[in-house]
């Protein structure tokens, strides 16, 4: 079984159509998803229609929730609080009723997928460092947990002690607990404009994260040509 893990896909059409084409290329035969299918960019509808035609196992995403449902939105950014106004009046009500009725914490096969964090995953706490790992790790049951909503890849090992930094492949260590964040296929932010997803290939035990490069240009001007705010075009072009 070869699973790609793709998260963080922020309704980027053709960042989501890219990055499937690398994983048929890549031999995956099923998806999970650690949230936030929607927001942010022109395609809500699109790309919820094509992740449920995958029979994608997901999760719940912060913008999955407040797009779902009418929800003061005093704790986002203005740019975003604006996409999920947009984007609320996009989703037909059975689309909304998929999304809110996702999961904060979901298993699948023997690992974990989390939109923010196990501890406190309503919260939408971001990690980014170790104490942060640590406080997921207390909580982390299987030895492999693929989280998002940082939109930066990163990897935590715990044995001794943790261990943490950028990956490229990783082969699962026995009597070891892994929390990997899968980066954004929509709206990467770790400088590199490329969508990243991770595939897990379940019988050679190996984790790898993939970057694929998309025309960003069309997902530009279809953001401008809904009214979006210009920034949320802007940045896809330097991956911030
Ligand atoms: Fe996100």
């Amino acid at each position: 079984m070869k699973y790609a893990i793709l998260g963080d896909i922020h309704s980027n059409l053709e960042a989501l159509k890219a990055v499937l084409a690398d994983a048929r290329e890549q031999g995956v035969t099923h998806y999970a998803c650690v949230g936030d299918i929607v927001g942010y960019n022109s395609n809500p509808k699109e790309c919820l229609e094509i992740m449920r035609d995958l029979n994608v196992k997901a999760v719940r995403g912060n913008h999955d929730h407040y797009c779902s449902h009418d929800e003061n939105l005093s704790g986002f950014h203005p740019l975003a609080a604006d996409v999920v106004d947009w984007t609320r009046r996009q989703l037909s009500e059975e689309e909304s009723q998929y999304l809110h009725q996702l999961k904060y914490v979901q298993n699948v096969e023997t690992f974990t997928i989390v939109h923010s964090t196990l501890d406190t995953p309503e919260m939408w706490g971001y990690v980014f460092d170790k104490l942060e790992a640590e406080a997921n790790f207390n909580y982390q049951i299987t030895s492999i947990c693929f989280y998002g909503h940082t939109h930066v890849p990163i990897a935590f090992e715990k044995g001794d002690g943790i261990r943490s930094g950028l990956y490229g492949k990783i082969k699962v260590g026995l009597g070891r607990k892994y929390f990997i964040n899968v980066g954004s296929v929509g709206q990467p932010r770790d400088g590199d404009p490329r969508s990243a997803y991770a595939i897990y290939d379940m019988m050679s035990n190996v984790i790898e994260l993939r970057r694929v490069a998309y025309d960003f240009r069309i997902t530009q001007q279809k953001i401008r040509d809904a009214g979006l705010p210009g920034r949320i075009a802007a940045r896809l072009a330097v991956g911030r």
